[in-house]
């Protein structure tokens, strides 16, 4: 019988959220409460028709119109599935036979799988008061520095200022800024480490399961120079990205109404989700994301709490930082939901 190779045996796997008897009670995995834009289900049809073809490898229609909002060349945008697929790539170009990462503790779990996959050294920086600790991730001399810009799982914001210092200190090769939430930040212009992409600085990484609601679609892109992207897309499979979920992502990226009423329903639900749950007894770290982090010296409690109102979350524990629970920003009907579970004691 073949056995795996022996530095696999240290991988913890991922545990997915699971979903609630209700979309309205599923509150693990920061999916969108609104959907997606109505337009997505239209260019899906459509799409399907030409379901016996190959998708663009290139995906040259996305691209193109990614690289006009972003103002970059759509040579420096390589899609994805998901962009977790992207993250792989990153590890395997730039991590594999002897490289070294860092990120922080706790990190976004496929930072770490990636780097555990390839049998890199990983070195995770606690953070403090629940942001990274830059100064000290900037000192470690590793191939990858991974920023995730709002951090998931905490929602803490690190600014551009500190961003640009970090990048211009980080002893580390390339630095990954991965804006999976940044369109629920309080400024995402001024956030954004776009302007460092663009430059050839940094490599952001964004994801359309979020604002544009195509979690199941996994549809990712990468922002960076054109080395890096013609270096990933020599090692991607062909056609990670379906036409399926090219086509959704042009139409939801077109979408600007629907973006802005998904970052407007997040924004007031966030604010309404902290208050109830600080009124509650509980601890919240200040989020600028889709979810927040709730402090809870017993874990399994408040997940039976919600649970016994057909709620779901994120146990820490299985985030890397126990005693705490993540929530989802959740849909008006859901918030209901978390007012009656925490009423009931
Ligand atoms: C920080 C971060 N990056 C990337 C992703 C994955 O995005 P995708 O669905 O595009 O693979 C997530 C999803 O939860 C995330 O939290």
């Amino acid at each position: 019988m073949i056995e795996a190779r022996p530095w696999l045996d240290r991988i913890q796997p991922y545990r997915p959220g699971r979903h609630a008897t209700s979309a309205d009670g599923s509150m693990a995995s920061n999916e969108s409460p609104l959907g997606a834009s109505p337009a997505v289900a239209e260019a899906v049809a459509a799409a399907a028709v030409e379901a016996h073809l190959y998708p663009d490898s290139l995906a040259l229609a996305l691209r193109e119109e990614l690289a006009c909002l972003h103002d970059v060349h759509p040579d420096q945008i390589l899609l994805g599935n998901g962009s977790d697929e992207l993250i792989f790539l990153l590890a395997w170009a730039y991590l594999a036979q002897g490289g070294h990462a860092v990120c922080a503790d706790p990190a976004y779990r496929m930072d770490e799988i990636s780097s555990q996959v390839v049998d890199a050294q990983l070195t995770k920086v606690p953070l403090r008061d629940w942001t990274h600790d830059l100064d000290t991730m900037a000192a470690i001399p590793a191939d990858i520095a991974y920023v995730v810009n709002p951090h998931n799982p905490t929602g803490t914001v690190v600014g551009r200022g500190a961003l640009e210092r970090f990048v211009a200190t980080a002893r580390a090769r390339l630095v990954v800024v991965d804006e999976a939430y940044i369109d629920f930040t309080d400024a995402p212009d001024a956030t954004t480490a776009l302007p460092l992409a663009r430059r050839g600085q940094a490599v952001v990484l964004r994801t359309f399961s979020k604002v544009h609601g195509l979690a199941g679609l996994r549809v990712g892109y990468l922002i960076g120079n054109q080395e890096i992207v013609a270096t990933l897309r020599k090692i991607r499979a062909p056609f990670s990205v379906s036409a399926l979920a090219q086509a959704a992502a042009l139409a939801a990226v077109r979408d600007l109404d629907h973006t802005d009423a998904v970052r407007r329903h997040t924004r007031d639900h966030l604010a309404a989700l902290t208050d109830l749950i600080s009124k509650a007894g509980y601890r919240v770290v200040p989020s600028q994301a889709n979810f927040v982090l709730v402090q809870t010296p017993d874990e399994q409690r408040l997940i039976d709490r919600l649970a016994a109102h057909g709620i779901t979350v994120r146990p820490g524990s299985s985030l890397g930082v126990p005693g705490t629970v993540r929530m989802s920003v959740p849909t008006a009907k859901g918030l209901d939901l978390v007012a009656r579970a925490l009423a009931s004691g």
